[in-house]
């Protein structure tokens, strides 16, 4: 082989594994072996997320900011006149800037934990409710708003492999998860079939007991996220042979 196309050759080579190695560039790749495997994954993690935030077409992740939750409810109380809110189109701004701040891993048996942190959630909903709260009668409707300060999550995965196009990848066994809030700030603004009097009411009310009424709202927004999360994990897992996120 002569000097030149063994040069040709070399650049070649080079350009085409550039590009092989290009085609998960959203990703770091982490080893087994590695004794400090989970502070690898959590940078993959977050390196992963950085490149989200800014789409990712090949994986159809495009904008990532609103979460939108199609409806949660809230039951407090029983009976007839207890009282029940349904919130619809709830657009939850700021997500995208989570921190994963830790990793938990068992390689063996494809389990993942995430511990996640965002500082600040927007959040804006229209709600109806019916029944009575605080002795007064609350049914009626409007538009809610809240600001979640100090989000912290876990996020319990079990996968396992699996065979497609002749390349492992892993698919989705388990997604557990949970949450807390450090602050809640939230309310109602646009009450109808109420009054400025049953608006203040309600607010005060809201405030005051923010964190029993997130308790209220845990199950069906666990539900709802886990639905999300299992949705867009199962899509990343199909996308991404499993060797080219962890050796
Ligand atoms: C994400 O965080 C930055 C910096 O604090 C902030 O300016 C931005 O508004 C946040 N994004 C959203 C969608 O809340």
């Amino acid at each position: 082989m002569n000097n030149r196309v063994f040069l040709l050759c070399v650049i070649f080579g080079t350009v085409t594994s550039a590009i092989a190695q290009n085609s998960y560039y959203y990703l770091k790749r982490c080893r087994r072996t590695d004794p400090q495997i989970n502070a690898c994954l959590q940078k993959s993690a977050n390196t992963f997320i950085a490149y989200m935030n800014h789409g990712i077409p090949e994986l159809r992740l495009a904008e990532p900011e609103p979460l939108v939750i199609d409806e949660i409810g809230i039951a407090l109380g029983n009976g007839p006149n207890g009282y029940r809110a349904t919130f619809r189109d709830i657009n939850a701004f700021g997500v995208s800037n989570m921190t994963i701040t830790a990793v938990r891993s068992d390689l063996d048996s494809h389990q993942f934990q995430f511990t996640l942190f965002i500082p600040h959630i927007s959040a804006r909903a229209k709600y109806v409710s019916s029944g009575v709260l605080i002795l007064v009668q609350a049914s009626g409707g409007g538009d809610y708003w809240g600001e979640y300060d100090g989000v912290r999550a876990k996020v319990y995965v079990k996968a396992q492999p699996v065979t497609r196009q002749g390349r492992q990848h892993l698919t989705l066994q388990q997604i557990k998860m949970d949450f807390s809030v450090k602050e809640i700030q939230m309310g109602v603004t646009q009450v109808h079939n109420g009054n400025a009097v049953l608006e203040a009411a309600l607010n005060l009310f809201i405030n005051s007991n923010a964190q029993e009424l997130l308790k209220e709202m845990k199950p069906d927004l666990k539900k709802k996220l886990t639905h999300l999360l299992w949705g867009f994990m199962e899509n990343t897992f199909e996308s991404i042979p499993y060797d080219e996120w962890i050796i």
